[in-house]
């Protein structure tokens, strides 16, 4: 039977499971991809870069389906997330079925488009937090990372939330412009009275890949904001948690990406394809199972996709041998693909990869110690396909253009 002729319920739920530091492996965290459609173009969206490929949106009690199961499969939290969720009429129908589950709710949001009666009906709905995601402190930059200019919404937002008690989280994405505005940023989510900050560097794949000319910093950027990093925990004490993850491009071994493949996470795309993580629908000769045709207890526990590289039997050396194959397993599957065109590769951000040439290049590059000139301007924009638009960033070679996804929906 194939996938997709199977109904969502005509097989039962496997009876296999993983063995997990003694315990039964199981997802804890559903990452909910709504939509891929969003107002915004951030030059490092996670959405993919051929969106075109995809299909329709699954309807509301489809996704209803999906938080039950995901309840009977134990996961406890689930993240409500795109592109924009908001632009789901749905969304506050989603909130009430996740937390008639007993998932507790996270809408992860640009803030636009929003206003203060919708939020308050997702607070009623039993929305439990909301992550709000800001470019820069800096309107302009901001306004030429995401394609528009949306601070001060975000400011609104962030003070709605306030007012309505509902805990928020202020995430960044690090790059190389921004990153001098650390201290500004950590100051914005003070101001605004945020629980949580969360910085995280930009994961070199996808739209960042592309533009990673523009968007990778220097080791000497790095080690500054580490050390900001550091006086604003001492400063901050439990005032505010801040969470920082730096590029493993400047590390000695790569992070535990998506803690380890088909361990913790599952990401339902919104056409309802099941992956371990946002970007692995990228690699190749993986068959992706659908909740609109597999229960997604058997997808986690069944499917080959969620298997190829689970535990360390794909593991090649260096890995295979290595103390911190148990801490980091092996890095992240989707970098090494795009980085040396093989997914089961050692992730080149591992300093015993024996590729990790590429990323020493990569950081070289950035260094500007040997740079090449941007390269000439891409493809004119045309309807559906990525476009080059003339960004005023720059780097120490070159002013360079960045490739932005076009608007989706
Ligand atoms: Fe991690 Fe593999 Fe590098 Fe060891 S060799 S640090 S397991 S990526
Ligand atoms: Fe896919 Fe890291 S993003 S494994």
């Amino acid at each position: 039977m194939s996938a997709t002729d199977a109904s969502p319920d005509d097989e039962p739920a496997s009876e296999v499971t993983f063995k997990d530091d003694g315990d039964v492996l199981r997802p804890y965290t559903l990452v909910a991809e709504l939509t891929y459609r969003c107002g915004l173009r951030c030059a490092y969206c996670s959405n993919p870069v051929h969106l075109q490929e995809l299909g329709a949106e699954l309807d509301t009690a489809m996704w209803a389906r999906v938080f039950r199961e995901a309840e009977e499969l134990g996961v406890m939290q689930v993240t409500l997330t795109g592109g924009e969720p908001l632009l789901r009429h749905d969304l506050e129908t989603l909130v009430r079925e996740a937390r008639a589950q007993e998932l507790y709710t996270t809408l992860i949001t640009s803030g636009i488009p929003l206003e203060r009666e919708r939020l308050v009906r997702l607070r009623d709905a039993g929305l439990d937090g909301l992550q709000l995601s800001v470019q820069d402190t800096d309107a302009a930059t901001a306004a030429r990372i995401a394609g528009v200019d949306a601070l001060g919404q975000k400011a609104f937002v962030a003070s709605w939330a306030r007012e309505l008690g509902i805990p928020l989280t202020v995430n960044v994405v690090l790059h190389r412009q921004n990153l001098a505005r650390l201290p500004e940023l950590i100051a914005l989510g003070e101001s605004w009275g945020a629980e949580r900050l969360e910085l995280a560097h930009v994961q070199y794949l996808g739209w960042a890949l592309e533009n990673r000319a523009a968007l990778l910093p220097t080791a000497a950027m790095i080690a500054e904001a580490r050390a900001e990093i550091a006086r604003a925990r001492e400063r901050l004490g439990r005032r505010m948690e801040l969470l920082a993850v730096l590029p493993d491009y400047f590390s000695e071994a790569p992070r535990a990406c998506m803690e380890g493949w088909g361990r913790r996470y599952m990401v339902v795309a919104p056409d309802g394809r099941v992956v371990p993580c946002q970007a692995a629908h990228t690699l190749p000769g993986l068959t992706f199972e659908s909740v609109t045709s597999r229960p997604l207890a058997w997808i986690w526990r069944e499917s080959d996709a969620f298997a190829r590289f689970r535990g360390e039997d794909w593991m090649p050396e260096p890995c295979r041998t290595c103390d911190r194959r148990t801490q980091d397993f092996g890095g992240c599957r989707c970098q090494a693909f795009h980085l040396t065109g093989d997914a089961s590769a050692t992730d080149p951000a591992c300093s015993l990869a024996p590729q990790h040439e590429i990323v020493l290049r990569a950081r070289a590059e950035a260094e500007g110690a040997s740079a090449a000139p941007a390269g000439p301007p891409g493809p004119p924009a045309t309807d559906g396909t990525p476009e080059e638009v003339a960004a005023e960033v720059t780097v120490p070679a070159a002013r360079l253009r960045l490739r932005r996804p076009p608007v989706a929906g």
